[in-house]
């Protein structure tokens, strides 16, 4: 459908207040729910949604400092609430079968941020539905902040911007069309949920914290100038130091927390971002535009970006070695997705830990033609080696939860499980995959 891009201007998904503030913890309240939204200009667009929010609300978090959300899900369908890179407790995790009852159930979930900052994300987990219920909307974004970042003199406030990415398929009357497998189609790009906004900003430094909600659509963002971004973070938190680059790659599920200086162009400016990561089957028109951001006045800029940003904890040495393998033999119907050659059962343990243990995982894509990524739930893990070389600069020297792999790639990442026991889930982070069994439990004991 031909979709008027860059009429619309991006919103800022809604902050939430906590109901109650005690010493130790802040108490909010959610109610999963459908609404319309406006994302293709002059369409209404049934969703799933979080408070009636597309994208969900964001919660502004602090270390140290406990978060209890009380969810109700007034959906048709149940639900479980996955907080996205955070340390919690096996309760609180939002588990596959951990389910949030269809029409009033309710879940109270304790996040107790005893981690670092960390730009978080919550959606949908539901064994088997995940993947069309955070298609239809039910993602949010989590702020985790602390010391070590607020010390630093980072651009903030309004020129501190959370952005969520995504893609879909729309009918002519703005209805969403979700097929297992039908990621081909879904040529519609969204930041905060409008299809192609423009973004108006000052002549100065802006903080974009980058957020891939995507089913199954990895961006591989630049300006249209091929000019500076300084990405400053990943998933975990801060990289030790800035990294200065042309593109940022992320997979869905991964976070990219970026500066962009605008203070190089003049007012009256009109700069896209764009995206090259364009499989041969799309129209590159469509999939290579993101946002457009518009020059539109100047401001003062007293914000920094320092050459070190934070110290990551060193590198224990690890004691167990695994090999996972990640496979997804296509079939018609969309069956067979696979981690170790079995599909996700949720009564199987797949993978037996020591608590307190530190292990080295080899995860290879073995696919010739599909793009995978990796996710492990609890932990922030260090990506140790990419295809056998040692990483020692650039995005993935941060704290990761969620890694790209590219047909044919391996990645080596190392965790430390420790600070809850339990069962927990790894698994490829794009949904329909994901949805389809490419998922494994781990016990930590
Ligand atoms: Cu973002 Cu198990 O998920
Ligand atoms: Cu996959």
């Amino acid at each position: 459908v031909g979709i008027a891009k860059f009429t619309q201007k991006m919103p800022l998904p809604p902050v939430l207040t906590p109901y109650l503030n005690t010493g130790t913890t802040s108490y909010y309240r959610m109610t999963l729910k459908e609404a319309t939204k406006e994302i293709v200009p002059g369409i209404r667009t049934p969703l799933r949604t979080f408070n009636g929010s597309f994208p969900g609300p964001v919660i502004k978090a602090e270390s140290g400092r406990r978060v209890v959300i009380k969810q109700t899900n007034s959906l048709a369908v149940p639900t479980s609430i996955h907080l996205h890179g955070a340390h919690v407790p096996q309760d609180s995790d939002g588990a596959p079968m951990d389910l949030i009852a269809a029409g009033g159930g309710t879940k109270t979930y304790t996040y107790p941020n005893t981690q670092p900052h960390a730009n978080l994300w919550f959606h949908d987990h539901a064994h088997h539905m995940e993947s069309e219920n955070v298609y239809r909307g039910l993602t949010g974004t989590y702020i985790l902040t602390d010391d070590i970042e607020r010390r630093l003199r980072l651009p903030s406030g309004q020129y501190d911007v959370p952005i969520a990415l995504r893609d879909a398929r729309f009918l002519e009357n703005g209805e969403l069309i979700y097929q297992m497998g039908d990621f081909m189609k879904r040529n519609v790009i969204m930041a905060n949920g409008k299809a192609w906004p423009y973004f108006e900003v000052a002549a100065r430094k802006y903080r974009f914290r980058l957020t891939n909600t995507s089913n199954q659509r990895f961006f591989d963002l630049h300006l249209a100038d091929n000019s500076e971004l300084v990405q400053i973070g990943t998933d975990g938190g801060l990289l030790p130091a800035p990294h200065r680059t042309e593109t940022v790659l992320i997979s869905p599920g991964e976070r990219a927390d970026v500066v962009i200086d605008f203070s190089r162009y003049p007012v009256g400016t009109v700069i896209e971002l764009r995206n090259k990561e364009i499989p041969p089957y799309e129209p590159a028109d469509a999939v290579s535009k993101v946002i457009q951001f518009r020059v539109t006045r100047t401001a003062a800029d007293h914000s920094v970006v320092p050459d070190r940003l934070r110290t990551l904890p060193a590198l224990g040495p690890a004691s167990v070695n695994r090999e996972f393998d990640m496979k997804m033999d296509e079939q018609p119907g969309g069956t067979g997705a696979y981690i170790n050659g079995k599909t996700y059962d949720m009564d199987r343990i797949d993978t037996e830990i020591a608590y307190g243990a530190t292990e080295i995982w080899t995860v290879t894509n073995s696919n010739k033609l599909a793009p995978h990524n990796f996710h492990m739930h609890l932990v922030q893990f260090r990506v140790l080696e990419r295809n056998g070389k040692p990483v020692t600069s650039g995005p993935e020297t941060g704290l990761k939860d969620t890694v790209p792999l590219k047909p044919g790639e391996t990645v080596k990442v190392q965790a430390t499980f420790d600070g809850y026991r339990g069962t927990y889930v790894y698994h490829c982070h794009l949904f329909d995959h994901g949805a389809m069994g490419m998922m494994a439990n781990m016990r930590i004991s």
